[in-house]
């Protein structure tokens, strides 16, 4: 069978606008599928947003507008925004599009009918910034809900519940016994222990509660409550359908990676994990979960009004493309560990990365390239694959491929920035500039080829976080826009002439500028 992966990241709510928080999700999801289609053709992204609910339908009343059009209003705005990043992804499910509907309302009645949906009276505790049902337990010590430190409201309805508690012994076993279903694995314990008590869950509200949201199918005085309307949306954006799954469904469930915020493993790994038992569907390889972006060490809040957008940033740094944001988010902190934005380490880390380590050795190398040998690479100039930077360019590549398959997203950065960085240090080891004086033309030439096939290697290994940058480097090697892993033998650039002095430019410039906070909020 040919290879696949399929990847998919949580759908955002869209009662507001993107901010860097969603985009880091988006990058990271972006920077994984990116590096997978340079191994595989059969790689296949999905994200979307998440529309119906009580906050989209309070927010549109608030407004003077129907729900409907809140929605498209900020779909747009998602939509322009992962435009910007270049987030490439294959598809961008909305959960009112009919075809997801239609699913949803057949996924409930099989649920239904497989005897795990059944009717219940209860009263509980809900946060609408959760939209779910929190138990006393999940509370902080004043009774607010951990991630929206709100107070939830009692509630009494009857409702169409899930028994999820009918999956609890093979939700702990499945756990146990895959170490690579939950990712990182310092989360698996929170999750063992949540299941420990876990109850069943509401799936409905009553129609006169929420009214916008997805009918209960042969029931319309009750609506599908969001996690099921939200979840499902993996396997219907695919074309899923309990009776007759489409050919892509078929090819690409299920999931290799389920990329989601640490605030909503819960309902992943726990909710959606019974959902796909109960619908007798594979479970996906790898649920990973990653930390939460705060800016300036602070939680971003619409209260606090730190709440900054990625086209804030690009704009306040007169960036044209999205590389060294897209690369600084990616590669700044471990996956699963909070990561924090602030003006002064973006500049530094993109500084000193992308313009003065990989900017700077292919400007100066191609520089005396110019000046020693007009340009040109001759054939005797060619260095074999036991070069020094042949076997460290071949390394890197296993080291950057290990990485992204335990999904260790900034340390595979981090291989490749010190690969650039080796490859400076031999620059200054070797000297050119000195061997071409001393007359050493042969072994000048040779140095200044395998930093420059290096530099290949590094453009195609940084493409999934700056492909401009990648395109721009291979552009000015004069080498064609080739990012597949298949490239990379050493040996790509050929004889012949490279490079004239007015072709050179800079790859990626510093950022200097200085910028008023303010310029960049939501
Ligand atoms: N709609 C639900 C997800 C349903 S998935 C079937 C939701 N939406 S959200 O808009 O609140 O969040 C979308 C994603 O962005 C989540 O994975 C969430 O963890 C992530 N983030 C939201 N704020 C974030 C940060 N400040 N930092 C990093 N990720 C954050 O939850």
């Amino acid at each position: 069978m040919q290879e696949k992966f399929y990847l998919t990241t949580a759908i955002d709510y869209v009662n507001g606008a993107p901010h860097i928080g969603h985009a880091y999700e988006k990058i990271l999801a972006d920077v994984i599928i990116r590096h997978k289609r340079q191994l595989i053709d059969n790689a296949f992204m999905l994200t979307g947003t998440d529309e119906h609910g009580i906050k989209i339908q309070k927010t549109a009343a608030s407004k003077g507008i129907t729900p409907k059009q809140l929605c498209d209003e900020n779909f747009s705005k998602f939509e322009q925004a992962w435009k910007q990043l270049e987030i490439s992804y294959d598809k961008i499910i909305r959960t009112t599009d009919e075809e997801h509907k239609k699913a949803v309302k057949q996924i409930f009645k099989k649920l239904y009918d497989n005897g795990d949906i059944y009717k219940h009276t209860y009263t509980g505790l809900y946060c609408s910034g959760c939209e779910s049902f929190l138990s006393p337990k999940d509370l902080t010590p004043d009774g607010l809900c951990p991630h929206h430190l709100k107070k939830p409201e009692e509630i009494t309805e009857e409702n169409y519940f899930f028994k999820l508690s009918g999956y609890k012994d093979k939700l702990i076993e499945y756990i146990k016994s895959h170490p690579d279903f939950i990712v990182p694995s310092f989360r698996v314990n929170e999750i063992l222990n949540q299941l420990e008590n876990i109850e069943d869950i509401s799936v409905s509200r009553t129609k006169s509660s929420v009214s916008w949201a997805i009918s209960v199918p042969g029931d319309d005085s009750q609506s599908i409550y969001v996690w099921i309307d939200a979840l499902s949306n993996y396997i219907t954006a695919i074309g899923y359908d309990c009776e007759n799954p489409s050919e892509l469904f078929n090819k690409l469930w299920p999931a290799d990676v389920q990329i989601i915020g640490k605030d909503i493993i819960k309902f992943h790994s726990i909710y959606w994990t019974a959902i796909l038992m109960s619908l007798g569907l594979e479970l996906p390889k790898t649920i990973l979960s990653h930390g939460w972006i705060t800016i300036d060490e602070s939680k971003m809040s619409k209260s606090i009004g730190n709440v900054i957008s990625p086209d804030t940033v690009l704009k306040a740094f007169n960036l044209e493309h999205p590389d060294a944001f897209r690369y600084y988010m990616a590669s700044s902190a471990q996956i699963g560990r909070d990561g924090n934005y602030s003006d002064d380490d973006f500049k530094e880390k993109v500084n000193a990365d992308l313009a003065n380590n990989i900017g700077n050795l292919l400007n100066r190398t191609l520089n005396m390239l110019v000046k020693y040998f007009d340009g040109e690479i001759k054939t005797d100039f060619i260095t074999g694959a036991d070069s020094k930077m042949a076997v460290l360019a071949n390394n890197t590549k296993n080291l950057v491929i290990e990485a992204f398959n335990k999904y260790e997203i900034a340390e595979a950065a981090n291989y490749i920035v010190s690969f650039a960085d080796s490859v400076n240090k031999y620059v200054t080891e070797r000297a050119p500039w000195s061997l071409a004086k001393e007359g050493k033309t042969d072994e000048c030439a040779e140095v200044l080829y395998d930093v420059l096939e290096a530099m290949r290697h590094i453009a195609v290994l940084i493409y999934p976080y700056c492909p401009n940058i990648a395109k721009d480097i291979l552009y000015q090697l004069n080498q064609d826009a080739d990012f597949k892993y298949t490239s990379l033998i050493w040996g790509g650039i050929k004889a012949g002439k490279l490079t004239e002095k007015d072709k050179i430019k800079p790859v990626f410039l510093r950022l200097d500028s200085e910028f008023a906070a303010d310029k960049k909020k939501v």
